[in-house]
């Protein structure tokens, strides 16, 4: 009968050689992350599509998803207004802390104070950090994303009484993704910002709003923060075509991976200083562009089979509208793909980045 541990442990051993079960292993680590560490009562999301699970169907924006093919592969089939086949980020980071395996829209009516309790998105597609960014497209800005968190407060002590409500706001983990739009869709494509600040000057700005904005919701309670830093956006495959039609190879855009790594650096200081700053703070720089990179550079490695075009319509420019049931092109198996649209990635992937995100860092606000 020893041989039966023996040949269990060989199989272990075996599977870890594969790249296709990292994930189940990330899973049972993940699991055993989340039973030792102390509870976390509510994860609180604030930024932009890479984390919006639907406010954007709320209001009065062009910059929408939720239509098929959009959720094709979420709970249900259900098109939610998240930009991708499935599920984004806090959906993952919210199920790997042994909360619900999604984290529902603020603005959407299906859910109320009694949901939010344990999980609330703030996020607004096409938003940034920067005020002219939410502009353009009329999405929510940061300010006013902050001004729902208030609300969300108030609901909150009136369901669950000051005592508890203060444990939830204290104890739940922040997470907040942005940035890219104020480069690509702002900076990039409109006079006004380039005119008035050279890039250096711009992240910068950008910077101190992220500083002003973490203070704040330090001042409102919040305690367990993780900042996110930009992708390698030069990367998207909508980059990758725009750099195209001006001549270059089928490559990335090396410029704007090089803007995205000077801003992650500026983060990654900014979190050190108010970790200093601010007592009793525990905040973590969540990192993606190195494990993007790596799935970007060698997608075979993670069982995709394409990087530089992405599932939806005919992979180059598409998203929103435009990535709608009516196209053909679509494709049918989007884990073979890195990108769902040309700015979104697959569920596959944004499964990926978060659980190195939660092992590597996420995690460690628990305790
Ligand atoms: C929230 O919605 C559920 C089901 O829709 C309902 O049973 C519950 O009473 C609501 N809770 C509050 C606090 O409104
Ligand atoms: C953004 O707009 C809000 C509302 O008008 C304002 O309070 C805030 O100061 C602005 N932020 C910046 C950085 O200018
Ligand atoms: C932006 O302007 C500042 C101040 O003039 C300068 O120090 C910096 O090198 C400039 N950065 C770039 C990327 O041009």
């Amino acid at each position: 009968m020893h041989l039966c541990s023996h040949s269990f442990l060989s199989i272990l051993h075996s599977q870890f050689l594969e790249m296709g079960d990292f994930v189940v292993f990330a899973i049972f680590f993940m699991q055993i992350f989340y039973i030792t560490g102390a509870k976390v009562p509510a994860v609180i999301v604030f930024g932009d599509s890479s984390v919006d699970a639907g406010n954007n169907n709320q209001i009065d924006t062009v910059l929408r998803s939720n239509f098929r093919p959009y959720g094709r592969d979420f709970f249900g089939g259900k098109a939610t207004g998240r930009f991708s086949n499935g599920r984004v980020p806090p959906d993952f980071i919210s199920e790997a802390f042994g909360l619900r395996p999604f984290v529902p829209a603020f603005l959407d009516p299906a859910y109320n104070i009694s949901d939010f309790a344990t999980g609330v998105c703030f996020a607004s597609a096409g938003t940034g950090y920067d005020n002219a960014t939410s502009a353009v497209l009329s999405v929510i800005p940061l300010w006013r994303e902050v001004e729902y968190y208030k609300e969300y407060q108030t609901k909150l002590r009136s369901y669950l009484g000051d005592e508890k409500a203060n444990t939830v706001i204290s104890e739940a983990v922040y997470l907040i993704s942005m940035g890219t739009n104020d480069f690509l869709e702002n900076y990039y494509t409109l006079p006004d910002r380039k005119s008035q600040y050279n890039v250096t000057q711009y992240q910068d700005y950008l910077v101190s709003i992220a500083e002003l904005f973490v203070k704040e919701l330090y001042a409102l309670g919040a305690r367990k923060v993780s900042l996110g830093g930009l992708p390698p956006m030069g990367c998207l495959p909508l980059e990758r075509t725009t750099s195209f039609f001006a001549g270059n190879q089928d490559t990335c855009k090396d410029e704007y991976n090089k803007v995205a790594l000077v801003f992650n650096e500026k983060m990654s200081y900014l979190v050190k200083q108010l970790n200093v700053e601010l007592s009793g703070s525990n905040i973590v720089f969540s990192n993606p562009y190195a494990i993007f990179q790596h799935i970007v550079r060698k997608p075979s490695f993670f069982g995709f089979e394409t990087a530089a075009v992405a599932c939806c319509a005919t992979g180059f420019f598409e998203m929103g509208y435009m990535c709608n049931q009516f196209n053909p092109f679509t494709c049918t198996d989007a884990n073979k793909f890195v990108f769902w649209d040309s700015f979104h990635p697959t569920e596959k992937t944004n499964k990926i980045i978060s659980q190195h995100l939660f092992k590597t860092v996420i995690s460690k606000l628990s305790s």
